[in-house]
Parts: structure tokens; sequence; C-alpha cells
């Protein structure tokens, strides 16, 4: 999918265009802020080669097209080899052209690709010297950079000696993870600065940056590796020789990270279908991923392909970006809305002047808590720059400070709780409401009573305000003392809903101890948590008996989590003991108590041994497409509880660690995956032909 270019009608408009093209460049690559988005600078970069094109006797001098970083930026250190830049394509078709130019290039199919992740950061050589970092490079205009050597010791992933004594050059991408840039903006506005936009520009601004009385991490990660001149020959000759998959894997050996590391390594592939396929895989992973990406990047990865198809002046005609949609672009912060959710935490919630990202129109973005609003120094009217990818809710990343005018306005926080009026608990980072979860009662019980909770069907949302606006219900366990008289009593209630519902609400009963945990909606845990609760504990007494030491002996409870987990629950015993009197199940079916908290000092307290007999015990299990068979009326999270019944863990998706993957009707990419893997795949009837016992 390609963004129109901007239309350009004569020469004044061409000159313009020229002009902020490379100031949003120079600000693109020199540690600013551009006040262009990415497709905007696209649009206007196409705008300028197809104007140039019909006039080629009228081009600029200044014009940034056809150079490296749009002729922006220079360095005084030569490079020893060119520093490329790349040409994109944006669609299966334009890709599968490139491949066949290329193929007719170098006079045969490329033998095979290597296919990684476009980083979404800036280009630096890393000059090692017996081992040694001694300097590091921009990539300035590609023949000579800027010296960024004060950066050193910063990076993760750029280690000061390598594992062997080698002199070479790595070349790769610095870039700020998320949390990373989170920790740069709070660091930053704490010193008075202004916010970075967003990471890239952190990561351009900070390498660039030479005396500030802080440091800012960021992360390297190596895409190249070459001979310097000083380097011993036989090592040079081998590595003139070495396919790009080995130079990554010798890489790596050296002790330089690489996107080996990440949910998205790089991979070979043989063919077409298979490079299409990977790129897929990498969007659909975006959004999870905990550092920007902005493409996909093919490279033939032989050397012998590589050097046959040789290079231009701006990019190498051997490799390609496949470029995806931007995720994001800037728009303005209208309002700030607080917004209380089930547990009573007040949330603050972004409200944007329209903005579309990837085919989806923005108005709304999370604002985390208080403290984030503060650290990204966001007001009123700012231009802020918003990230939308996937599924995920889209969120502000930073103001662009530089485009303030001066009218933007302070953000209010609330003094008292905006829905109920009740004082406002700012203890913890997310503010919470006085009354709690009484504070929102409706939303508290909606999500108790949903599918994946008690499941009762027939409780609604419209029909929870009926309930609690009627004043039969001020708490979960109120549910379970409704009456036939009173339901009759209520608007649009006939009999037979009255009986249905009340059926409901009895078969809610007797849901097992992890579903009716969830319910309670204890903070900082959700689904699959209340699931390894419970099945560690056996039931509700032992929970509540339980010290943060023995909470922490759950898989995926830390030191941090533990006592907030077990101060939850002391706030909830008044309803657990109400709910237990109502004679809600308190148990977890087929779990067993845990020994008693004396593992004889060693701290290991293994779980899966004790469950040696289970057909899942030890196993990672993923399910993926629709089920079918006795599995068809399972939603995926029934699908999770069952493989926990049986032993397993399950998970998401897909990775070395996974052992097993139900592969349903459509499955697509996490199949894919799976076989790439060499993983186990079944289908849904031979699973549920392996977990038979556990299916009632
Ligand atoms: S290869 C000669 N691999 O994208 C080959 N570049 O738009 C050029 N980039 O200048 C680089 N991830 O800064 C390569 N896996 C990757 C990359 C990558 C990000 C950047 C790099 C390059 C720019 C081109």
């Amino acid at each position: 999918m390609t963004t129109p270019a901007a239309v350009i009608m004569d020469a004044a408009t061409y000159a313009q265009a020229v002009e902020d093209a490379v100031k949003a460049s120079a600000a693109y690559y020199g540690g600013g802020t551009s006040a262009l988005d990415d497709d905007a600078y696209d649009r206007l970069m196409r705008g300028i080669a197809e104007w140039e094109a019909e006039h080629p006797d009228q081009v600029l001098p200044g014009s940034p097209t056809g150079k490296v970083a749009g002729g922006a930026v220079e360095g005084d250190v030569p490079h020893t080899v060119a520093m490329l830049s790349l040409d994109n394509v944006f669609s299966p078709e334009e890709f599968t052209a490139w491949t066949a130019s290329l193929a007719r290039r170098i006079g045969h199919e490329v033998e095979r690709f290597c296919v990684e992740p476009k980083l979404d950061g800036l280009a630096v050589a890393a000059r090692y010297a017996g081992g040694r970092l001694r300097q590091l490079i921009t990539r300035g205009d590609g023949m000579a950079g800027e010296d960024v050597s004060h950066a050193m010791g910063t990076i993760e992933g750029l280690p000061d000696e390598l594992a062997e004594p080698v002199t070479v050059e790595i070349r790769g991408e610095v870039l700020m993870t998320a949390a990373q840039f989170e920790h740069a903006n709070e660091v930053r506005t704490a010193h008075g600065g202004q916010p970075f936009a967003n990471p890239r520009g952190a990561a351009a601004g900070t390498l660039r940056a030479k005396e500030r009385a802080y440091t800012l991490p960021m992360t390297f990660f190596g895409y190249g590796l070459l001979p310097l001149p000083d380097t011993e020959t036989a090592l040079a000759a081998r590595l003139g020789e070495l396919a790009h998959s080995e130079l990554m894997a010798q890489a790596t050996a050296f002790g330089i990270n690489t996107t080996a590391t990440t949910a998205v390594p790089g991979i070979t592939a043989d063919t077409v279908e298979q490079v299409l396929a990977r790129v897929q895989e990498i969007a659909a992973l975006r959004a999870e991923l905990p550092f920007g990406i902005d493409g996909v990047v093919i490279k033939a990865d032989l050397a012998s392909d590589q050097q046959t198809a040789g290079s231009g002046s701006r990019a190498p005609r051997w490799a390609i970006a496949y470029k995806l949609p931007a995720v994001e672009k800037i728009t303005r912060l209208l309002e700030v809305e607080w917004n209380v959710g089930r547990t009573g935490i007040i949330a603050p919630r972004a409200v944007l002047e329209p903005v579309e990202i990837d085919g989806a129109t923005i108005t709304y973005a999370t604002l985390h808590n208080p403290a984030d609003i503060t650290h990204r120094d966001l007001r009123l009217g700012d231009q802020v720059m918003v990230h939308r990818a996937g599924d995920v809710i889209p969120r502000i990343e930073a103001p662009v400070a530089h485009l303030r005018t001066g009218d933007e306005q302070p953000i209010a926080f609330p003094e008292t709780c905006p829905r109920c009026g009740a004082g406002i608990d700012t203890s913890e980072q997310r503010w919470r409401c006085e009354n709690g979860r009484n504070c929102h009662l409706v939303a508290a019980l909606s999500y108790a009573a949903g599918r994946d909770q008690l499941d009762i069907e027939g409780l609604g949302h419209t029909r929870v305000v009926q309930l609690v606006d009627a004043g039969l219900v001020t708490d979960l366990a109120d549910l379970f003392a409704l009456t036939r008289e009173q339901l009759l009593g209520l608007e649009r209630m006939g009999a037979t809903s009255t009986d249905n519902l009340l059926a409901a609400i009895a078969a809610a009963k007797g849901r097992p101890l992890s579903r009716v945990l969830c319910a309670l909606g204890v903070r900082g845990t959700g689904r699959s948590m209340s699931r390894r609760i419970a099945r560690h504990f056996a039931t509700m007494d032992n929970i509540r008996a339980a010290d943060a030491e023995a909470m922490e002996q759950v898989e995926g409870i830390g030191t941090e989590k533990a006592p907030s987990i077990v101060a939850e629950l002391a706030e909830l015993a008044p309803l657990v003991d109400k709910l237990a009197a109502a004679g809600v199940n308190m148990t977890e079916p087929g779990a067993t108590s845990p020994a008693p908290h004396d593992d004889g000092g060693t701290g290991d307290h293994d779980e899966t041994a004790e469950r040696g007999g289970e057909p899942l015990a030890g196993m990672t299990v993923v399910v993926t497409g629709a089920m079918t068979g006795p599995l068809e009326k399972l939603s995926r999270n029934q699908m999770n509880e069952l493989i926990e019944q049986a032993g397993g863990r399950s998970s998401s998706s897909v990775s070395k660690k996974t052992t097993l993957v139900v592969a349903g009707d459509g499955a697509g990419s996490k199949r894919a995956k799976a076989e790439d893997l060499g993983i186990r795949l079944t289908t849904p009837d031979e699973f549920a032909a392996l977990v038979a016992d556990y299916l009632n």
C-alpha cells in the first residue's frame, strides 16, 4: 500500500518542497523531531521525484532525491566501505518484481534470502581493534560519518570487548526500546528538558548529544560485519566469503547483540513465498515487540550473489526494505478524560483530533497514569506523536515539543473521584477511588458475570444496571441471594427469563476456583494468572493463608506482584466470606494443595514433577485456528483451561519453547512457524483424544 505523492504544480512549489524535505531529513537524521511524520515525508519525497522526472533540467543541486539520508547530514570520518541506504517496496507484487529483476541481473534466481526486521533507529558503525571497541561512527552521507564515540558504554548489545581479539567493523542500528524511551523522557523532563517525541528521535538526539548531565541507555542490534584495513588477512578473507546469515552467527559469537535474541530473529528463506510468509509473521508480531520496526529487510544471503548484484550509489542491489504501514502520526491532544474502571482505578484517556493510522481512525489513546502525563510533560493542545500497531490500544508517545505555540494548557488532575465524588488514593502510580470496587459496581459485576469468569448467561450490562439501580445488588455476593420475586419485579423480566437467570446464577456457584478468583478482579491478575494461583493452592483457604513469600512460588508472580496480590486478597476477604457463605465453590478441581512451605531450603518446589501423570505434563501448548469435533464449542479461554488442567502450559505464540501446536481449520502463520521449527502438530480431534479424561 503506497500513499499518493504530494502534487507539485510549479517551480516555486518544488523549491519549497525541497526546502521542507531537507529540513525534515536534517531533523530526522540529526537528532531533532521533524514536523512531518513518516507518511507525510514519503509523500513529499515522491512528489519531488515525480516533478524532477518531468523537469530534469530544473533539478536543484540541494535536492534530497538519490542521496543517502536525503543529503541532510555529513561527517568527517570516512567509511572504509560506503554505508548505504535501502530501496523500498510496499507490496508482495513489488517485492516479487524486485526478485525477478535481481535474478535477471545476476543471471539466475537468488540462491537463498535472509529476512530480518527493519529496526527503526539509526545506522552506526562500531570499529573494534584487537577485540576492543575503539570508535562509533554514524552513517552520515554514506561516505563519511560523524564520530559519536562519546556514546560508548551507554549502548546495550555493543560490548566494550568482544569474545575474540579481532579487528572488525560491526554495523547495525542503535535504538531505544519502549522501556528505554519511557526512562529517557522521565529523566529528561526531570532535568527540565523537553521530552523526545518518539523512540527514534530520542535515540538520534541521545547519540549525538555530547555533554549531558545524565546518560540515557540505548540498544544496538547488529546487521553487518566487515573487515577493516587492519584486519588479519585470513579473517578478512573468511568474512568476505561468509553468507549474511553466517556473518550474523559470527557477530553473535563475538558477543554482539543481533535480532537472534528477539521474537523476530533473522531467518533464511529459499523461496519468494517463504519470504512473504515471514513478512506477514513479522508484521503480526510488530505490535508486541519491545522496540520499533518500520519494515522487513530482505537480503540475498550468499556473498557470491551479493557481489554479482553489486550496489548503486544510494543502495545495494542485493537487499530491499519491505516497508510496513506507518504506525505513528502526529495529531493534536484535545482533552483528557478520567474514567473509573471495575476495580476503582481512575485512568486518564486522551481525546485526540481524529487521525488515520494504518486504515483506522484514531480518536482516543491510553495514558497510563497521572505520573505518566507528568513524565512526558503533556499539555492540552499539544501536537502529539500517536502510536498504533495491530489491535493494541493506541498510545501517545510524547508531545512534539518544538511545535508548541505557547497556547498549550496544563492538564488538570482530578481532586475527587470523577464518578462518585469520593476521595482518591494517590499513594500508588495508578490512582484509585477510595470506594475501590464499589465505585463502579456495574463494571465489576459485568466483568464477574462474563463468559471467561462466572459465565452467567442473561446477566449482561443492561441487566446489571437494572439490579444495581434497584438496590438489589451491592456486591458480587448479593447476586446469589436474589429471589424470584425480586427479579419478577424488574421491568422487562418475565417468568421464563427470571427462571433462566436464577438457574444461570445457581450454576455459577459451581465454577472452579480459578474462575471465581478471576471474577473477583484481583488487581495484577488476569485469567491465566488466576488459573495458576488456583492450581497452585487448590483452595481459597490456602490462597488466603499465603503470605507474599508463598505467593511467589506461583509461576509468573515476582517479588513486586506478590505483596500487592496478598494485600488485594485481604481487602477482598469480607466479600470472599460472603461468597463462600452463599455456597460458591472455593476449590479447584484436580489440583492438590501445595506441600507446606518447607522445601528443605532449596527454594525450588517442583510442581511439574508432582503432576507427572497428566497427559500434558511439562508441555507448552499453543492453539490456533478453529476448533472442531469435541472441542468445537470451547472458547480460547476454555481451551487454555483444558490445557492447564491436563498439566500443560498454554501460550499464545509459537516459539522454540513450544512443544505442541493444536492447529484447527484456517490455522495460518502459527502453523507455518511450528512447521518451520519442527514442532509437533495435532488436529483438534487428536488433541481431544489426548486430553479425553479432562473433557466433560
Ligand atoms: S542492511 C547495505 N539490515 O535501514 C545494507 N539495514 O532504510 C544496508 N536498517 O541504513 C543496511 N534494520 O539504518 C539493514 N536488518 C537491517 C536493518 C537495516 C534497519 C536500517 C539501516 C539502513 C536503513 C535503510
